[in-house]
């Protein structure tokens, strides 16, 4: 019997790379090889348990990448920004060693953060290595977390602290993006070379709030804060926050119509925070 592909997935305890191993490991010819700094965490486990093999790799070690890329057939890169807050710290992970090791590749997914438009394009791309730029949108999570709608000081309603003027924001769950990868790696003749930029709709603030309001039976309103009262709001990250704010002004090119086609499953945003009612519970 002819022995499986393997496909690399970095980041895989996380958000995105989870969501990607998770979708690839329901196509049972293809193996799955996910890396983590640590082997024993419960969300390693977790994809061990099914059916993964869990190898340790630190994105920082070249010896570590070169020796998890080998026979494989593609990898799903992520690069982690906030953990240095550093793009020279983030573009080194992009090359250290991966380079090396994928250029035999036959085929290769790669996605990083998009964020301020810099991304492993510009690592890979000069050398020929064949790989798709997914290019991701904002989380619909982060309405569950940092973005979650904030009690007015002034009135019986709840602000959405978000700095995008009246300017549209992609959006997506997480939980949809590693369907549309998957779709990605079954059709590399399609994609290869190419950036994909996956977003379930782009909605206002204003209509990110209609639609809270809605579902959640509160008086939810955009805040229309600036970027710059944002960035001093003194958070960690709010600084980097503001400007990834600034970025999405610029209406990155992000494609509902193909990512509707790669996942036809994919989440409105409404649909999503009907899934996720509970977790407003405290407004
Ligand atoms: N929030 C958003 O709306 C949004 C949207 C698009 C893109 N992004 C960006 O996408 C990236 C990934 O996001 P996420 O939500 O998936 O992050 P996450 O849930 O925090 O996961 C980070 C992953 O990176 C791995 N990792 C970190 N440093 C590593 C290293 N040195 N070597 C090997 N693996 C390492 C971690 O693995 P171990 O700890 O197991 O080693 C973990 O699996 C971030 O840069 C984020 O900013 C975010």
């Amino acid at each position: 019997m002819a022995s499986k592909k393997v496909i690399v997935v970095f980041g895989a305890t996380g958000n995105q790379g989870g969501s990607v191993a998770r979708a690839i490991l329901e196509d049972k010819n293809i193996c799955v090889r996910v890396a983590t700094r640590d082997v024993t965490k419960p969300a390693a486990v977790a994809l061990q348990d099914l059916g993964a093999e869990v190898v340790k790799c630190d994105l920082n070690s070249k010896e570590d990448v070169n020796g998890i890329l080998k026979g494989a057939y593609g990898a799903f890169l992520v690069t982690n920004f906030w953990e240095g807050y550093s793009k020279e710290k983030e573009v080194k992970q992009v090359g250290n060693g991966t380079i090396d090791a994928v250029t035999s590749s036959l085929s290769s997914v790669y996605s990083v953060r998009t964020l301020m438009g810099r991304g492993s394009g510009g690592v890979f791309c000069p050398i020929g290595v064949p790989m798709t730029s997914v290019r991701l949108s904002a989380y619909f999570e982060n309405f569950l977390t940092l973005w979650k709608p904030v009690k007015a000081s002034d009135g019986d309603y709840y602000n959405l602290i978000l700095p995008m003027k009246d300017i549209p924001l992609d959006g997506i769950s997480v939980a949809d993006i590693g369907p549309a990868v998957a779709s990605i790696f079954r059709s590399p003749e399609e994609f290869l070379g190419k950036a994909v930029g996956l977003s379930a709709e782009a909605l206002t603030v204003q209509q990110y709030a209609d639609i809270l309001s809605k579902t959640l039976g509160k008086v939810v309103k955009d805040s229309k804060i600036t970027p710059e009262a944002y960035e001093k709001l003194g958070f960690p990250g709010a600084k980097e926050m503001a400007d990834m704010m600034r970025f999405y002004h610029m209406r990155p090119d992000r494609d509902v119509q193909l990512t509707h086609k790669l996942n036809p499953k994919v989440k409105s945003f409404s649909q999503f925070v009907s899934e996720n009612k509970g977790v407003f519970t405290d407004l």
